[in-house]
């Protein structure tokens, strides 16, 4: 079971060494150790190792931390899953996935991967020995047409397909792989009469590989003239998923870590370029529309900001079309806003006011002018209000701007984050020098005839991440799915309460009662350990129990905070998957967060689904009945501690109100994070005060009063809560 793995690991391998392997100057002053943070650049440490606790936080940029676990993951750019397994390997510990059927499946896919990588490893031998002439064609173009180096080709591994029917299966089968493994690798393809033959034939391969740089499918461009598609890609598998691939993300990441910004730009040929002439932080769409899975390949462990580097297309009208398409859609997907990212689109027009480029032609013809371009990538809102007023006439009637406010301001309105809302209603309110307050007018009526529409229709929902298909001249536009602006209006729910009696709560509310959580004395280290993760787990366990319980506790967490923005977006933030230190609960908060923004499938369902598969077996773990819960055995645990651990996780057992009961001990568990990160915070202060950065220490100590007014806050709210058993 994997909590017991997760336990093992942390017995036998220390936080500090761990981490100490990636951060090698780390260093001890006093309870903690701290350094650079590895996950942004600073001059002055804001990353703490607390020893005692077995955990790490940022306390700059990145305002993160976790365990061992969450370190590993972050830092290794891993799974959940990938993290424990290469840990227990680290640490000795005999490792099983947690079920037969998915060991299975590892090693069916291990295999496949395999193979893709001889196919690969076959097709560039087949390029570089060139020994008939379409092979040699095929060499030319990769180095004249295409202006790569020798370098180049052998570093992405691009190969070449023959003109013939069966020569990679031949080759394949001869060293020993399966039909059945070609094919269900996309290497191959079958006839309705079961002949099989190869899949692709006279192309210019490219490899895609995952973020690991594994081999999982092929792009493959046409070589003669009337060859269709352009790219013939392999097919959709579980192995080869398009919507969560970013090509030349293996070689990309150290880079955009490094710049804390990553180019996406639509070609794989775009991409290689780049990386050719230096620009390694580039990485290439899947000819698909870009998709939130995709963007969490990158954000936020890698970069939050995220610059969209248009094609030029050949048509030009249908430019325009196109990328306000891609603005519009990044916009009413929210994707920038759902996931914290600056999202920002280049289009290469010329200097000189020409036509645009493409990205290929740009980093092969000017590649010094690149930086330039990327550096004045506009934010989306600001891209979108530019393109669409940019062919209104300087006496353009108000008609025509009001036409123009009624296309862009439901694309406005349709993101989550208010104050960005604003600032770009008053862009385009001085674009189209129509008054902000008739923009605004405008959109709530529009806000309002939407409403009115979705409730006389069945409710749709935009899945997350839909799928497109491969762009072709004719259809792009126009095959898109329209925008559903409003759909994603915020649940009533989550929507703080008109009014707050927080301000008069400290009247109202007794000296707090003794109680045995507050007075709970300083436990030694691993029992303290161990009371953290038995009151997450608890946590955990009642949201995942009765997922409706979450709404309660986030609405409570804006409640307390109620207009204090800076503990809103800080301190009180909404109870979420922050709020664990525990990285196998972290993961699974995650999921149950995203599970808790869709309605497709029921919480549980979307859990099971797309929660790391190693986590399954925890999943069942936490929703067993709780005596059965509290009685289970832990592996690793003395009786004493598996005492100690009984009596903390009991401490909470359900009051008469599992609602009461969740909000006490979300509170709780912020409040134990809050008073731990408090502790690093100070010990951080004390250090840039000892090594005189007068700029760190001032962003330091900016957080340590809605700190303490958050403790405040939180304790108040806890013995409310205690008085009302
Ligand atoms: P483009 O046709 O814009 O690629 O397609 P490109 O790099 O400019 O092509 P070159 O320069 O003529 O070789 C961009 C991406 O769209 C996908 C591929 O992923 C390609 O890299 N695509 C394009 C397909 O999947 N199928 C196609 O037929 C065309
Ligand atoms: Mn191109």
């Amino acid at each position: 079971m994997s909590s017991e793995i997760v336990q093992q690991i942390k017995d036998r391998l220390d936080i500090v060494d761990y981490i100490s392997r990636y951060v090698p100057d780390l260093k001890k002053a006093g309870r903690y150790y701290k350094a650079c943070c590895p996950f942004h650049s600073e001059k002055t440490p804001s990353f703490v190792v607390n020893a005692d606790n077995q955990t790490w936080r940022c306390f700059g940029a990145c305002a993160e931390g976790g365990d061992v676990l969450s370190f590993a993951v972050k830092i290794n750019g891993w799974t959940f899953a990938e993290a424990l397994r290469e840990l227990a390997q680290l640490v000795g510990i005999e490792f099983k996935p947690s079920n037969a059927s998915q060991r299975a499946l590892e090693e069916r896919l291990d295999r496949l991967r395999n193979l893709l990588q001889a196919v690969a490893q076959a097709y560039h031998r087949l390029l570089m020995s060139s020994h008939d002439d379409h092979a040699q064609a095929a060499l030319r173009y990769a180095r004249e047409k295409r202006g790569f180096t020798d370098d180049t080709l052998r570093a992405f591994l691009i190969g070449y397909a023959p003109l013939r029917w069966d020569a990679i299966y031949k080759e394949m089968r001869q060293v020993g792989y399966s039909t059945e493994d070609l094919l269900a690798a996309g290497v191959i393809n079958q006839n309705e009469q079961g002949r099989t033959y190869d899949r692709f034939r006279n192309r210019l391969i490219i490899p895609i590989r995952d973020e690991k740089g594994r081999v999982v499918g092929f792009g493959a461009r046409a070589l003669a003239a009337d060859d269709t598609p352009k790219y013939l890609n392999s097919p959709q598998s579980e192995l080869f998923d398009k919507s969560r691939l970013l090509f030349a993300l293996d070689r990309a990441r150290e880079s955009i870590r490094a710049q804390e910004t990553a180019v996406i730009v639509e070609g794989y040929m775009d991409a290689i370029q780049a990386h050719q002439v230096g620009y390694t932080n580039v990485v290439a769409q899947m000819g698909t529309a870009l998709t939130e899975e995709q963007l969490k390949l990158i954000v936020p462990r890698y970069a939050k900001k995220i610059i969209l580097a248009l094609d030029a297309d050949a048509a030009g009208q249908n430019a325009v079309r196109r990328s306000l398409d891609v603005a519009q859609r990044a916009l009413s997907d929210d994707l920038g806003g759902k996931l914290a990212a600056d999202i920002r689109i280049l289009q290469m027009d010329d200097p000189a006011g020409g036509q645009a480029k493409d990205p290929d032609d740009v980093l092969r013809q000017t590649p010094h002018l690149w930086p330039d371009y990327v550096a004045r990538a506009l934010p989306v809102a600001d891209f979108l209000i530019q393109k669409e007023t940019a062919h209104l006439p300087p006496n353009a009637t108000l008609q025509e701007r009001r036409e123009v406010a009624l296309r862009v301001l439901p694309i406005l309105s349709a993101t989550s984050d208010n104050l960005y809302r604003q600032d770009n209603l008053q862009k385009l309110a001085l674009r189209l020098r129509i008054d902000e307050r008739d923009l605004l007018a405008w959109a709530k009526q529009m806000r309002q005839e939407q409403i009115a529409h979705d409730k006389a229709r069945p409710r749709l929902k935009l899945k997350p991440s839909p799928p497109r298909p491969a762009p072709s001249p004719e259809t792009a536009p126009d095959d898109e799915p329209p925008p559903l602006f409003f759909d994603d209006a915020p649940a009533s729910s989550e929507e703080p309460p008109l009014f707050f009696d927080t301000d008069v709560a400290p009247q109202h509310t007794p000296k707090p009662k003794k109680t045995s959580t507050q007075s709970a004395p300083r436990l030694p280290q691993a029992e303290s350990r161990l009371a953290s993760r038995a009151a997450e787990g608890y946590c955990l366990r009642l949201l995942l129990q009765e997922t409706s319980l979450f709404f309660e506790v986030r609405r409570h967490f804006n409640e307390l905070a109620a207009d204090d923005e800076a503990l809103r977006r800080g301190a009180l933030a909404p109870f979420g998957t922050d709020d664990f230190s525990q990285g196998d609960y972290r993961a699974l908060m995650a999921v149950l967060e995203q599970a808790l923004d869709q309605i497709d499938l029921s919480p549980l369902d979307f859990l099971r689904q797309h929660a790391d598969p190693a986590l399954s077996a925890e999943i069942d773990a936490l929703l067993v009945e709780e005596d059965a819960w509290l009685a289970r055995p832990i592996k690793g645990l003395s009786s004493d501690q598996m005492a100690i651990y009984k009596t903390l996780a009991m401490r909470a057992r359900p009051p008469r109100s599992r609602q009461n009961d969740a909000l006490r001990r979300t509170l709780e568990v912020r409040r134990a994070r809050l008073r731990r990160e408090q502790q690093e915070l100070m010990f951080l202060i004390r250090e840039a005060n000892l090594s005189g950065d007068g700029h760190a220490l001032a962003s330091l100590s900016e957080q340590v009063l809605p700190m303490l007014r958050a403790l405040r806050k939180l304790d108040e709210a806890i013995a409310r809560l205690h008085q009302q058993l």
